[in-house]
């Protein structure tokens, strides 16, 4: 392989215009020369404002002659199973944007892909990069908590619809607020649990807001074809007692938008979106906040990029493991099965 890590981008939209086009073009081990999109002025427009010579419309004429070591996909969800096992078994490492797939059996399919292949497969959990959440998983290694046995996951926005791209439509993103938001909050949740295995998962959802139309703080979306959910709460049961509840919606009447993970051990507890730790401690209850985080000046998305990077050149292994980006795909698909059936669904 050449020094720097040869990438190539499939889907050049938003993500790709505020963070994958950026970040690897500021990373000094990866060199970007190829971009690929269906949409010819998006396609023009990416290759032009960051100056990489190769443009492609369809993704496998590019992993065939681009001479690439390795692609980012962020397309819509229903492109990440195809475009990333297409390039795996055309000899790449992949970085895919979350969420990993629009079921669990394209997800493993995905896995297997990685596992026969043996190239570096990772998904764009940006949350994992931030600052706090990198503090709180050092917390939580250090065995300050205890052991873990109740989570709670917020991933709330009063009114943020995405107003572009293909978000609203079921067949083509698998799904509304959780598995386009809630996602982040929950694979850092379970991230920091040390991904414990999940037996049963039971949920409810709304699709209310979404269908008629409303005040956006992101802009005007397409309401008539709103086929997704807005809104989800659910419950999961993990192995040893271990229990997480979990509120996510893209719209709801609330007085304002929260995200945040809480932790409780038997030791401490822990909140990670503003940090603190608490406990009992010297007869009296308290609670700690950082004055200083290392890297809060990082930007997540830069983070991960060296991350991918780092993996492909050091031989290492990602943060965001595959096997862990499967297992928030099954308890998303779970809480859409639990919410259809009115039960909860056993896994
Ligand atoms: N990590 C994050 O915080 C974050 C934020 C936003 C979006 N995303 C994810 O990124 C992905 C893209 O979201 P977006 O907001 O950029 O959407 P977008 O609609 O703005 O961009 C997607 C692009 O993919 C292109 N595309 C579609 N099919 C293609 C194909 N077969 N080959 C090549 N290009 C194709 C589209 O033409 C479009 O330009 C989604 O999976 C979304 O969940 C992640």
């Amino acid at each position: 392989m050449n020094d720097k890590v040869r990438i190539g981008i499939v889907g050049t939209g938003n993500i790709a215009r505020y963070r994958h086009l950026p970040c690897f073009t500021e990373n000094e081990s990866a060199d970007l020369v190829a971009v690929c999109d269906i949409k010819p002025d998006v396609l023009a427009a990416a290759a032009k404002d960051f100056d990489v010579p190769q443009s492609y419309a369809d993704y496998r004429e590019m992993y065939e002659k681009a001479g690439l070591d390795a692609v980012v996909v962020s397309t819509p969800n229903d492109v990440h199973a195809p475009a990333t096992i297409a390039a795996l078994e055309s000899g790449l490492h992949v970085l895919c944007e979350k969420p990993m797939a629009l079921d669990p059996a394209e997800g493993q399919a995905m896995l297997d892909a990685a596992n026969r292949t043996g190239k570096v497969l990772t998904f764009g959990f940006h949350y994992r990069h931030m600052p706090e959440t990198m503090a709180a998983r050092r917390v939580v290694d250090s065995g300050e908590l205890g052991d873990v046995y109740m989570v709670r996951v917020t991933a709330l926005r009063r009114r943020g619809i995405p107003s572009w791209g293909t978000f609203v439509h079921k067949h083509i993103q698998g799904g509304g607020a959780m598995i386009d938001f809630g996602v982040h909050l929950l694979d850092s949740a379970l991230w920091l649990m040390g991904n414990p295995k999940p037996v049963e998962v039971t949920a409810s959802l709304s699709q209310r807001l979404g269908k008629h139309p409303n005040v956006n703080s992101w802009g005007d979306w397409n309401y008539q074809e709103f086929t997704v959910e807005d809104q989800v709460a659910a419950f999961v049961r993990f192995e040893n007692d271990v229990t997480m509840m979990l509120e996510c919606s893209w719209a709801i009447n609330i007085p304002e938008s929260k995200e945040n993970i809480s932790l409780s051990g038997t030791k401490a507890g822990l909140e990670v979106f503003p940090l603190s730790v608490n406990k009992a401690d010297h007869e009296m209850l308290t609670t700690w906040t950082p004055d200083w985080v290392p890297g809060a000046k990082v930007d997540p998305g830069d983070h991960q990029a060296a991350d991918f990077i780092d993996s492909i050149l050091g031989g290492g292994h990602p943060t965001t493991k595959p096997e862990q980006a499967l297992q928030v795909t099954q308890i998303v698909d779970a809480m859409y099965r639990s919410a259809e059936a009115g039960h909860a669904i056993k896994l």
